[in-house]
């Protein structure tokens, strides 16, 4: 989705600009442009495609500057093309504007503004307010500023200047998010505080219906009564190597490699002296009190979820409804008081299940989210919120965002089992050292990468495949169809192994690749006989299962190990050489991994 990054100091305005939307790049644009203040003027540079086509077209011009605002465009209104690029003039040049979002009464605003002579030179909803306010402007920029954005319906996250007013940087939000970076003489704006890591740590994220002002050396907030409002300042713990790929060819790989190091963070932060404690999210009068858990996300997220179900109904003894947060509002979930749900969403920022929370908050629930981003909306709106320690996930695929989630999801079924009692501390001892040593079976999973290679090698070329599996070997089937699709664009789906056979194995030929995640020991002889059916019709079968599982070996034409492991957390394990097949087919595809074409990282329209 879109990026802004904006910038008031001392010089440099340029450079920083530029760099800062460098790191956005992985949220999925088609465009890019940027405004300074220059010798008195509103310079605007924009183009459509990469950066670097931006970066060509004003290396060598000359701008002094010390303010202006930049962007990533993923087109809505209009075709990603120059014209439609941000930032937007207003008609006589003394504004420009970068905005995310959708604003939803644009059509209006703008016949109203034509009428009054105004032009328009692109088709976006963003230039209404660049015109709105040239024509509402009353020598006070904030003061205008304030009175547009109350005519605006819909979502944004605006940044503007205005030639007049070269030492004021404005910017405002609603429902999309914004984070004001503190700099020593300097301070900033960015949609996402990756942009800023390389020059601050120290932020505010704004809240909805804020407006503020940004001067060299001060930052002012006033909520939409314009109320002076002080918003906490949060100090970003993710450092620039974490955002940087460090060597690795893409952020999608670097992410993979790095799933043992967060999971153990994530496992370290929750489990001290061989004790989960999740006290802060859940008391034992609390836990009494629920009788429902619903779990709500998309995508990854969801899939995510769909083994925290199986986790709390195995290990928690607890019902648990899982359903995809776009659906969720229209589907009269029965929910109450007694109802925990819990959200999951890497960026914390998705606008279905930011609304599916709001949703569950109106009708009394207890909303938990499990996030990745701290200070972003869903951790601010939800009753309670659980960190992942994923750091930045840069890559637009998802990984260690998944398993940071799961490894959440199953301490949190472990806590709330023990609470409940229907663990024994024996059991609750034992799945807490399992849990312990998938470390490193992790590692020793992604060290077994070359082979992993070879099967991308046989799958690059295929247009259609499947994943199979049962009980969570399903779930992850899911998932991996997922993010094979997402970056290597072959069409897969994922099928309960017993489904296939009730119509879409009619679609199996000679070569079809069909990947089979096979760990769940109850289950094998069945899942067995799934792979004989397909290999009967021509299927060419890759497994993935345990080391020792022989009867696998036999019927699979290439076999992937993984180390032994209860199977009832074998997810953590088989999702590994998934994701890693699904990245190799995709590089040797020569595809561009970190950024798959339509897709963006934080999803904020509905
Ligand atoms: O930021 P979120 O976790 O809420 O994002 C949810 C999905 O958009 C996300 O997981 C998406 O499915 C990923 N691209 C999958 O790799």
């Amino acid at each position: 989705m879109c990026g802004i990054v904006g910038y008031i100091g001392r010089g440099n305005t340029k450079k920083i600009i530029l760099q800062g939307l460098k790191t956005l790049e992985y949220r999925g644009y088609d465009s890019s442009g940027i405004a300074l203040i220059s010798k008195g003027n509103i310079v605007v540079e924009k183009k459509a495609g990469r950066i670097e086509k931006l970066e060509e077209s004003i290396a060598g011009k000359d701008y002094p500057s010390d303010i202006g605002i930049g962007h990533t465009r993923w087109a809505t209104h209009g075709v990603p093309s120059d014209k439609n690029s941000h930032p937007h003039y207003s008609m006589d040049k003394s504004v420009a504007v970068v905005h995310n979002g959708i604003i939803e009464n644009y059509q209006n605003l703008r016949k109203e503004l034509v009428g009054k002579g105004f032009i328009f030179s692109s088709d976006t909803d963003t230039e209404v307010i660049s015109q709105l306010i040239q024509d509402m402007y009353n020598g006070d920029i904030l003061d205008t500023v304030e009175k547009v954005i109350k005519r605006l319906e819909g979502s944004y996250a605006i940044g503007v200047i205005h030639k007049d007013h070269p030492n004021e940087l404005i910017c405002a939000r609603e429902h999309s998010p914004l984070v004001i970076g503190i700099g020593n003489g300097e301070n900033f704006i960015a949609s996402d505080v990756s942009a800023l890591l390389k020059y601050t740590k120290d932020v505010y994220y704004l809240e909805d219906g804020d407006i503020a002002t940004l001067k060299i050396g001060s930052v002012e907030i006033f909520d939409r009564d314009k109320k002076t409002v002080s918003r906490e300042k949060k100090h970003i713990e993710w450092s620039l190597e974490q955002a940087t790929k460090c060597g690795y060819p893409h952020f999608m790989l670097k992410e993979i490699f790095e799933q043992p190091q967060v999971i153990k963070e994530t496992f370290e932060k929750r489990v001290h002296n061989k004790k989960i404690d999740f006290s802060d999210i859940l008391t034992y009068e609390e836990i009494k009190n629920i009788n429902k858990i619903y779990i709500v996300a998309c995508g990854t997220a969801y899939h995510a979820g769909l083994q925290g179900q199986f986790a709390f109904q195995k290990i928690a003894k607890l019902e648990v409804f899982t359903d995809v947060a776009s659906e969720f509002r229209y589907s009269d979930p029965f929910i109450d008081e007694k109802t925990m749900v819990i959200f999951v969403s890497q960026s914390g920022e998705t606008s279905d299940t930011l609304a599916a929370l709001k949703e569950a908050k109106t009708k009394k629930a207890l909303t938990v989210a499990i996030t990745n981003v701290v200070g972003s909306t869903i951790s601010r709106e939800a009753h309670k919120v659980i960190y992942t320690m994923a750091g930045p996930e840069i890559a637009v695929a998802s990984t260690k965002a998944y398993t940071t989630q799961i490894t959440i999801f199953y301490l949190f079924s472990l806590y709330i089992g023990k609470l409940k009692g229907v663990i024994s501390d024996e059991k609750y001892q034992e799945y807490l050292s399992d849990i312990e040593n998938i470390l490193e079976k992790v590692q020793k999973v992604i060290n077994n990468h070359e082979k992993i290679k070879f099967i991308a090698e046989y799958l690059k070329d295929k247009t259609n495949g499947f994943f199979i599996g049962r009980g969570l070997d399903y779930k992850i089937a899911l998932e991996a169809s997922l993010k094979m699709k997402e970056v290597s664009y072959i069409h897969t789906e994922a099928f309960a192994s017993g489904e296939l056979k009730h119509g879409t194995i009619a679609l199996i030929e000679s070569g079809t690749p069909v990947i089979v995640i096979a760990t769940q020991k109850n289950l094998l002889d069945k899942s067995v006989s799934n792979i004989k059916e397909v290999k009967a019709r021509g299927a060419y079968i890759i497994t993935v299962g345990f080391e020792n599982d022989e009867n696998l070996k036999e019927v699979s034409d290439s076999f992937i190990s993984l180390p032994l492991c209860d199977d009832l957390f074998s997810g953590f394990l088989s999702i590994i050489p998934l994701q890693l097949l699904s990245y190799y087919t995709s590089s040797l595809k020569g595809i561009d991994v970190d950024k798959p074409r339509n897709l963006a990282k934080s999803v904020t329209v509905e």
